[in-house]
């Protein structure tokens, strides 16, 4: 029963009532804020809060903000941050003008990936991705969803589904895995053979490690009607769905995860009133991933939109080799500020309480509210959220603590 005070909060940013998982419309742009508060952790999780005049509690050990902010630490509901080496050459290729599609289109892309990881050992691929953990730890998330994706057959899948297992249990990050045995079509398989293998062979041994499951509904990919083939085979095995959906084009992705109950619907760069739309009324969080429209320089989803329609939305970077290779969740939420003209409270909102509903986690994490696990970002003195998306890259925080404990990642 270790007690923990965090004082001389000089605000406390993101305090929400318990039972709420999730901000949409104008919502979005309200949080909880307490200046001059204190913050009681105990055993790993929020237990109460105040103000000083209120009167500080007794703990155990206490840690000073000296004045610095303290916010609920980053969800980051969507990324691929299990991977091989990187695709640097394909840089090159990108900097001399081929698109993502190009590169796909010649062999590239996820099946360069896909090359790569089969030829890598499941320890190297752990170690390389608990480096990648850890960097975003040091960076302020504190909950993270990972997908598989760059295995495509059934043995490296399961590899890749191992490792996210091991990375669950031995950082002090919470792990949500996701099976996306649909990425792309295998090497030497049909389509049509490669969603059967997915939904016949994959779907039910994934099914015993993985959370979600996961499609990239896009042109050139997967259509809808793949699409809801494996979410129909994935419902049957226990898994709700996220999907890829209208990042290439305006797939019907949107529309067919609705139809299947998805989590969420991730992307939505080619989307507008028709998918708005289809997602009013729905318990799927759209979810926006503005460091692959930075990396490819394609549109931004139009998230404004969706929150005048009275939608919520949710930011994740989308961490990958190919479309985003950065899991920095303080630059994705500049650049919702920045390019998508969210207000800082908007951005903040879709990547703590928003993020952690499209990943499953709203009860655990994404706010400050007694009983939620203690994932927090203390700041330097004289931050506040307008700040952090401003000056998106002088250094901000002091100490992350992730279940209550103080991080030296
Ligand atoms: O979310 N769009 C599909 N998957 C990733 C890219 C993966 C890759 O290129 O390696 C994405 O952008
Ligand atoms: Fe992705």
């Amino acid at each position: 029963m270790r007690s923990i005070l965090i004082s001389d909060i000089g605000s406390l940013v993101g305090i929400l009532p318990e039972g709420v998982y999730k901000k949409s419309g104008s919502e979005m742009s309200e949080t909880g804020i307490l200046e001059d508060a204190w913050l009681l952790v105990r055993d790993g999780k929020i237990v109460s809060f105040g103000t000083r005049s209120e009167g500080i509690p007794e703990a155990d050990e206490t840690i000073s903000a000296r004045g610095g902010m303290v916010l609920p630490s980053f969800c980051d509901s969507h990324t691929h941050l299990v991977y091989a080496g990187s695709r640097d050459g394909e840089f090159l290729d990108k900097i001399n003008g081929l698109s993502y599609e190009e590169i796909a289109s010649r062999g590239g892309g996820i099946l360069n990936s896909a090359d790569l990881l089969r030829r890598t050992s499941e320890e190297e691929l752990y170690c390389q991705a608990r480096e990648r953990v850890l960097e975003v730890i040091r960076k302020g998330t504190g909950s993270i969803e990972i997908k598989s994706g760059y295995g495509l057959e059934k043995d490296a899948e399961m590899k890749m589904l191992r490792v996210i297992d091991r990375l669950k249990r031995e950082t002090p990050a919470l792990i949500k895995s996701t099976f996306l045995g649909a990425h792309a079509v295998g090497r030497g398989r049909t389509k049509g053979e490669y969603v059967s293998d997915v939904c016949e062979k994959m779907l039910p041994e994934a099914s015993s490690m993985a959370d979600f499951v996961d499609v990239f509904c896009d042109e050139g990919f997967f259509t809808p009607e793949d699409t809801g083939s494996i979410l129909k085979a994935g419902a049957a095995c226990g898994l709700p769905a996220k999907i890829h959906a209208n990042e290439l084009a305006e797939s019907g992705g949107v529309e067919v995860g609705v139809r299947y109950g998805a989590l969420s619907v991730d992307h939505l760069e080619r989307s507008g009133p028709a998918q708005i739309e289809a997602l009013k009324g729905t318990s799927t969080m759209p979810t926006m991933l503005p460091g692959s429209s930075f990396f490819l320089g394609i549109p931004y989803a139009p998230a404004k939109d969706y929150i005048h329609a009275g939608l919520g939305i949710a930011l994740a970077s989308d961490y990958n080799p190919g479309s985003s290779p950065s899991g920095d969740m303080r630059f994705v939420m500049a650049l919702g500020c920045i390019r998508m003209r969210l207000t800082p409270v908007q951005a903040f909102n879709a990547v703590t309480l928003n993020s952690a509903y499209a990943m499953g986690v709203a009860h655990l994490a994404g706010s400050i509210t007694p009983g939620k696990i203690a994932n927090l970002t203390v700041t330097q003195p004289g931050w506040n959220l307008t700040r952090l998306a401003y000056h998106y890259r002088t250094p901000y925080i002091r100490t992350v603590l992730l279940r209550g404990l103080p991080i030296h990642a």
